[in-house]
């Protein structure tokens, strides 16, 4: 059979499952040694044993992998990529003893970017994060979802919207929006959080919408998320807005227990939020909740570390719940500016506990089920697409082992090479 693209003898190649991976089932790799891929118009159409496939197929182009590993191409479910500028003095800030709630107070931390970001174009916020989406590329990231947050009025937030789509377009890496006004409360709402909380739901989520279906009808509407915590937005608060964003028809996310506990996390599973994410603070029967629901525990061990903070999710407890547990960077300028989901991975193995075999399902299906793309991506299932990844290892498990170095040296976007090294 003529197809456009065979990989082949793959040391192992990880196909994954179809479908996310809960609780305790989670690792589990669909190994295959000596393997190899069909692949054909941008999809997987078949994968099995190299000796077979170098027989059974006639590829327009042949790639030998081997002694090495592939897998899917990493997904990362939560980031806040385009912003402008950087928080290098707040880094010191906090090396030197101040906390990140702390300089968010005093009008630094997340306002300090929203200024930044308010004054910058389109096209400077897009040449500001184009260098990132290489770096998140060349290290497996092959689909991200991308938060707004930056803007915090109308206009930016729409402005920040349409930088989103345009990079989607621009870039290989696939791009799934979020619209999270309620990052932060801005100056000029500043101690006045009920009456910002009734201008994101009676201003910006109806104009988000009808932005929306002009700008991009045939896409489905963005991710609406709020940032629960204390000194950002309450529980009440929290569930007026998701409330409001699901009436439009918006579905919901989450930044639930990073520092404090507010049952933002119960929240999300009643509303049955795509994800909650963070998930640092969560107590024992909130996880009972989360791991009853499907919606998805997102992980962003980069935080804490990024933070020097010794807290991490209590991924093993999320699991023994029966949780659909997956991995992000959460790359941002304030707390954690790491594009690399390598880096998430070698983190979660250490604080979360997890198996390299672990960290990979979080980082691929379960990912993609963070945000609701799991049919299309997140597993080399045959109909998927064929976003593809080639180790410089000779064994899965030096994802998590090795560290501070990147082990992708290639990497396929619908079966096209989009980055390489040798
Ligand atoms: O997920 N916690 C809130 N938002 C981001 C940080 C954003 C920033 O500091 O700019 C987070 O960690
Ligand atoms: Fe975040």
């Amino acid at each position: 059979m003529e197809i456009d693209l065979l990989i082949h003898s793959a040391n192992q190649l990880l196909t994954l499952t179809e479908t996310p991976q809960r609780g305790h089932t989670l690792g589990e790799l669909g190994l295959i040694s000596n393997g190899a891929l069909a692949v054909n118009l941008g999809r997987i159409i078949a994968s099995g044993k190299s000796e077979d496939f170098l027989s059974r197929y006639h590829p327009k182009t042949s790639f030998d992998a081997g002694g090495k590993v592939v897998l899917p191409g990493f997904v990362d479910p939560h980031t806040h990529l385009v912003w402008a500028g950087d928080r290098a003095l707040e880094f010191e800030q906090r090396l030197a003893g101040k906390s990140y709630m702390e300089i968010m107070a005093s009008g630094g931390g997340i306002i300090s970017t929203v200024n930044k970001t308010r004054a910058a174009s389109v096209e400077q916020l897009i040449s500001e994060t184009l260098p990132r989406l290489d770096q998140m590329l060349t290290h497996g990231t092959t689909t991200a979802e991308v938060k707004t947050g930056y803007g915090l009025n109308t206009e930016t937030e729409i402005k920040l919207l349409e930088t989103i789509l345009q990079l989607d377009e621009l870039h290989p890496v696939d791009l799934v929006p979020t619209f999270l006004g309620a990052h932060a409360v801005p100056p000029e709402y500043k101690g006045q959080t009920d009456r910002y909380t009734d201008l994101v739901c009676n201003e910006m989520l109806p104009a988000v919408k009808r932005w929306w279906l002009q700008r991009s009808p045939q896409r489905t509407l963005p991710f609406v998320d709020v940032f629960c915590e204390e000194g950002a937005f309450d529980l009440a608060q929290s569930r007026r807005i998701l409330e409001t964003a699901q009436d439009l028809g918006f579905p919901l996310k989450i930044h639930a227990d990073e520092f404090k506990n507010l049952g933002g996390t119960a929240l999300a599973a009643t509303l049955n939020a795509a994800s909650a994410d963070h998930l640092v603070v969560t107590p024992e029967e909130e996880i009972l909740r989360l791991g009853a629901s499907d919606t998805v525990a997102v992980s962003l061990p980069n935080t804490p570390f990024g933070l020097a903070s010794p807290a991490y999710t209590p991924a093993k407890q999320i699991l023994e719940a029966g949780g659909i547990l997956a991995l992000a960077t959460d790359l941002n300028p304030g707390t954690a500016w790491g594009e690399s989901m390598q880096f998430a991975l070698a983190l979660a193995c250490r604080y979360l506990r997890l198996t390299p075999a672990e960290a990979i399902a979080a980082a691929t299906i379960n990912a993609a089920a963070a945000i609701r793309i799991e049919q299309d991506t997140g597993s080399l299932a045959n109909g998927k697409k064929a976003d593809i990844l080639v180790l410089n290892a000779p064994d899965y498990r030096h994802l998590g082992y090795r560290f501070g170095v990147n082990l992708v040296e290639t990497v396929f976007k619908y079966g096209q090479i989009v980055s390489a090294f040798h």
